[in-house]
């Protein structure tokens, strides 16, 4: 696969938000697209895009129509569950954990073998998913930021392990304009007042995070590997 592309692409959680522009990117060149969902929601199916049903959080899950050979992976499912410590139950940490880090566990074991495939004649990517709530510590958010905190650390190790072939890369958003956040942006003064309190003065929108992922995955990003990156209008790193 040169940096033009043409290859396979395996997306979890591509019918919506991120991942389904992710998949719309991916879409205009690869030679095929699988996509794994519990709904196709807004998905166009195509000859080269498809949909596959499956909850991530389902211990028995097969992901048996794989491609021999796949060139790039993302899983894009996660949650968004704010609220105090004292009310959180361990169930939601644990819930948190299931469809944040062994749902992405699950897939990449399945994945793997595909992934070593591709890379015989150059990489493979994996990008991953956090939230600038790891990274800096945010009132709320304990349970997912605790299972953001863990696909950060898979992050690094994989891409120790499965060096030099396969890249594992993260991106650590902000608060962006999905169906997951939806509840953040019900009123165009609560819209405001998040965009408020970004340096850069708006909230993301889906491609400033999927033209990202995309690029993470293919062969002009063959010499980035174990990052984690923050797309968040500045929030992480800047007082302004
Ligand atoms: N949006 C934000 O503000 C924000 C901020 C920080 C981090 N992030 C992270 O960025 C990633 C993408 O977020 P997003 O906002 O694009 O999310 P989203 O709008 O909720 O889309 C998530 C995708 O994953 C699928 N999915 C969710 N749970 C699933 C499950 N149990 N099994 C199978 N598929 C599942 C959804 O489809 P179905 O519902 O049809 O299954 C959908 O296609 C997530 O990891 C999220 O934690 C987002």
């Amino acid at each position: 696969m040169g940096s033009t592309m043409g290859g396979n692409f395996v997306i979890a959680g591509g019918s919506q938000g991120i991942g389904l522009e992710l998949v719309r990117l991916l879409g205009l060149s690869a030679d095929q697209v699988d996509v794994y969902s519990r709904s196709v929601d807004n998905l166009k199916v195509t000859d080269r895009i498809k949909h596959y049903v499956c909850d991530f959080t389902d211990p028995e899950i097969q992901f048996a129509d794989l491609p021999e050979s796949i060139h790039g992976v993302a899983y894009c499912p996660g949650s968004i569950n704010l609220r105090s410590f004292r009310a959180l139950k361990p169930e939601e940490f644990r819930m948190d954990l299931e469809v944040n880090l062994i749902g992405a566990v699950r897939f990449l074991q399945a994945c793997l073998p595909g992934l070593k495939k591709a890379a015989t004649d150059g990489t493979a990517g994996v990008v991953l998913f956090s939230t600038v709530a790891v990274g800096q510590g945010m009132p709320m958010h304990a349970s997912i930021a605790a299972a953001k905190g863990a696909v950060e650390g898979l992050t690094r190790s994989l891409a120790a392990e499965w060096a030099p072939k396969i890249r594992v890369n993260c991106l650590a958003p902000a608060l962006t304009e999905t169906p997951l956040a939806s509840r953040f942006f019900a009123t165009p003064e609560s819209s405001e007042k998040m965009a408020a309190q970004y340096p850069l003065r708006r909230t993301g929108r889906p491609n400033d995070v999927a033209s990202l992922a995309r690029f993470l995955l293919l062969p002009d990003a063959g010499w980035i590997t174990g990052q984690v990156i923050g797309v968040d209008g500045g929030m992480s790193s800047l007082r302004a």
